[in-house]
């Protein structure tokens, strides 16, 4: 029996019990509709059949594929990790360019879509999520599925420049095309893919706005991810926090909540710190910075790198500052309880989110969602994450001009009441409008009219 909605997602949520906007909303519309959740099993292993795994789940059916070492090592870690996300966040120079990264991320995309071939019908949908699955509705495609397939791409889609870097560039196009919808998260990523392929001589852009490709036609449109906002909202009024903690209701504090990535500008963000801690009026105010850091993707040899960085310049700014009764930077790199992040939010006075790139960055909308509407706090934001092209009454800043950075600093820890409230008002609404159930739901009537 073919399934009505398949979803594609190269994490699937650990246990039965999902956690994580994204995951929250795809578990939610499953239980809903029913259908399939397809995702990598969560460690690699030396399979000999290539049968899905059944993992638990209540009304639907969730199944994982399995990879082997060299299958996680070239097509995660590799393909994955090592070129398409540089490329995407616009870090050429730490490009892995390796011809069996390519082919291994072809070969499992071909594989995914064997499975998914004999699940699917004429009718059913299929969402595919992210990077990790470029080329699966081509390869779908050549198996004769017709079933409408729609690819939501949660990080910056590369510009036309960017993109003379992979060595794949020409096939990407017919990757991208062969899917029926594409969404991505900004408006500005759309102006970008709609460039490209401008700029392709088998490339056309409809009078109706779609894409045409060859004799491949897609549709394209900017769906900003956005959070359970409600729901995190809820979480953060209820939670009194972790208890034995130095960041309670009293304290003066920023917070800080990012995998430990080189597109999250935490070298800068701490740089930054330092500044403003030089720099200010009153050397009386001892406010602290929380940076909550859980590793990522650690096998990967600049992950290391940055990760070096922030230990110096933690150390530094620490050793420069610290009093018997204050250390400035608190700084976690480990696993970090996701229960304690709203109550966290909530009693934090500024919210520090400053990446280099990222596709959206949720933990902005998160910060706002946590704060309390009678004494909210103010959200520093990067002007270089999707989340900057709407919510535009933060505090935007460059994250390369450090100096900038500590001004606004300064600026947020003096600002007004009736200031802050304003700003939060404004920056609540566009997060309550990005919903992540209403963003699902968009992009699901979008793909079944596509
Ligand atoms: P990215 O997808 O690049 O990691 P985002 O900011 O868009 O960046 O999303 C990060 C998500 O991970 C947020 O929802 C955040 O709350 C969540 N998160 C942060 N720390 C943890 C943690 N320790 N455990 C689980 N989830 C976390
Ligand atoms: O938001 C981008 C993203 O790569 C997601 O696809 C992913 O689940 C998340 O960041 C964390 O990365 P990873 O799954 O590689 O740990």
């Amino acid at each position: 029996m073919s399934q009505d909605l398949i979803v594609v997602s190269n994490r699937l949520p650990a246990g039965d019990t999902p956690s994580g906007g994204l995951v929250v909303a795809l578990d939610a519309t499953l239980k809903r509709e029913g259908g399939l959740w397809l995702g990598a099993a969560a460690e690699p292993e030396e399979y000999e059949t290539d049968d899905l795994m059944s993992l638990p789940a209540e009304g639907y059916e969730k199944k994982a594929f399995r990879l082997n070492q060299q299958e996680y090592d070239r097509y995660y870690l590799g393909y994955a990790n090592s070129v398409l996300w540089p490329l995407c966040h616009r870090r050429t120079d730490l490009l892995a360019i390796d011809r069996a990264f390519a082919e291994t991320y072809v070969a499992v995309n071909r594989r995914i879509a064997r499975h998914i071939a004999q699940a699917a019908g004429p009718d059913s949908l299929i969402w595919v999520q992210d990077y990790h699955f470029l080329p699966l509705a081509y390869e779908l495609r050549k198996l004769g599925v017709q079933a409408r397939i729609g690819f939501f791409l949660h990080i910056p889609f590369p510009s036309l420049s960017l993109l003379e870097a992979l060595p794949e560039r020409e096939i990407f196009h017919d990757w991208i095309a062969a899917f029926d919808l594409v969404g991505l998260q900004t408006r500005a990523d759309v102006a970008r893919c709609l460039e490209l392929f401008r700029h392709h001589p088998r490339g056309e852009i409809l009078l109706d706005g779609r894409v045409k490709h060859g004799d491949s036609v897609f549709s394209l449109r900017a769906f900003p991810i956005g959070i359970d906002t409600q729901g995190f909202a809820d979480a953060a009024a209820r939670s009194d926090g972790p208890s034995e903690t130095r960041f309670g209701p009293g304290d003066t504090y920023l917070i800080g909540v990012d995998r430990l990535d080189y597109s999250k500008g935490l070298p800068n963000r701490f740089t930054a710190f330092g500044r403003y801690l030089d720099t200010r009026e009153d050397k009386t105010k001892r406010p602290s910075f929380l940076q909550i850091a859980p590793p990522s993707r650690q096998e990967v040899p600049a992950y290391r790198e940055t990760r070096l960085q922030l230990e110096a310049i933690a150390g530094r700014v620490n050793g420069e500052n610290a009093r018997l009764d204050w250390t400035p930077i608190t700084y976690i790199h480990r696993a970090f309880r996701r229960a304690d992040l709203p109550a966290l939010y909530r009693m934090a006075d500024v919210g520090l989110v400053t990446p280099l790139v990222d596709g959206m960055n949720l933990v902005a909308k998160e910060y706002v969602a946590a704060q309390d509407p009678d004494d909210p706090g103010v959200l520093i934001l990067s002007r270089m994450a999707g989340a900057a092209e709407d919510m535009t009454e933060a505090l935007l800043v460059n994250p390369f001009d450090i100096d900038e950075m500590a001004e606004a600093i300064a600026t947020a820890l003096n600002m007004p009441l009736a200031e802050r409230r304003r700003r939060h008002a404004a920056l609540l609404e566009v997060v309550r409008d990005s919903d992540v159930a209403t963003w699902t739901e968009r992009f699901m009537d979008c793909l079944r009219r596509a």
